[in-house]
């Protein structure tokens, strides 16, 4: 099965997606996750991209859309792309390099819906952990000890993208080209639509209940917006 997932920053994407990850078998390609590993290992993409992520704007198009699709697994396995695409000429690109290559079509899109005044709250308390990547939420979902990660006692930390200036821009960024992107796999026939303002495993539920619709290919009979 190959899978989007669509959602606002601090949506809770990484997080469903660890969940979807084990217990659906699949790749898991995370944009971000890609081009922080490419800034940490100072390669020549880094400095193409730096300022953009700093900035909590997009990395431009013509960027992105190499990273991502050199990166794209075998067509034999399955796959969950989070964070991309995020425009829809990420997405006609995808569409197109999945038909050139022979590698099908993708099977659906999950959306994750979160109002921005929760993502801001969700955001402000995420903490990471750098060696696994684990996700934390210093309330909602805290580690055991305090600042230390569960499975490897990595000291956890925050994201330089997630300071309050820079995450109001990101949640700008991504309204001016999430509804465009949606009724592109709308218009499709591809798209779940998530109520992602619900405690993780409620969310985590609605999530799977769409995977299942998905895989069946039976979305339309998966209340929009719901998936409860
Ligand atoms: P990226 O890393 O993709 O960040 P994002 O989309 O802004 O999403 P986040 O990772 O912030 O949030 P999430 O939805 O994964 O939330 P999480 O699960 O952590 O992109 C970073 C940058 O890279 C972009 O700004 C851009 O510059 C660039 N970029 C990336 N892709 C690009 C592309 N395609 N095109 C152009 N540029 C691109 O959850 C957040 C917190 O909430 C956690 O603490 C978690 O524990 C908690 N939480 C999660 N779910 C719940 C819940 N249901 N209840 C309570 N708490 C919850």
């Amino acid at each position: 099965m190959k899978l989007v997932l669509l959602g606002p920053p601090g949506a809770g994407k990484g997080t469903q997606a660890q969940h979807l990850v084990s217990s659906v078998g699949l790749v898991y390609l995370a944009s971000g996750d890609i081009l922080r590993a490419e800034r940490a290992s100072g390669t020549e993409l880094a400095d193409q991209v730096a300022g953009f992520m700093d900035a909590g704007r997009l990395v431009p198009d013509e960027i992105i859309i190499e990273v991502i699709l050199n990166r794209l697994p075998d067509a034999t396995l399955g796959w969950l792309l989070d964070g991309f695409p995020r425009t829809v000429r990420q997405a006609v690109s995808l569409e197109k390099a999945l038909i050139d290559t022979g590698k099908g079509g993708i099977d659906g899109v999950v959306e994750i819906r979160v109002s921005d005044a929760v993502c801001i709250q969700r955001i402000s308390g995420r903490r990471l952990c750098p060696v696994c990547n684990r996700v934390y939420h210093t309330h909602a979902s805290p580690p055991a000890e305090p600042g230390r990660c569960d499975d490897d006692g990595t000291a956890l930390t925050q994201r330089t993208d997630d300071h309050a200036e820079v995450v109001k821009e990101r949640l700008r960024a991504y309204h001016e080209t999430a509804d465009p992107l949606a009724s592109y796999y709308r218009d499709r026939g591809l798209l779940q639509a998530i109520d992602g303002d619900r405690d993780a495993e409620t969310v985590k539920m609605a999530v799977m209940n769409a995977v299942a619709a998905i895989r069946s290919g039976d979305i339309s009979s998966q209340a929009q917006l719901g998936g409860r």
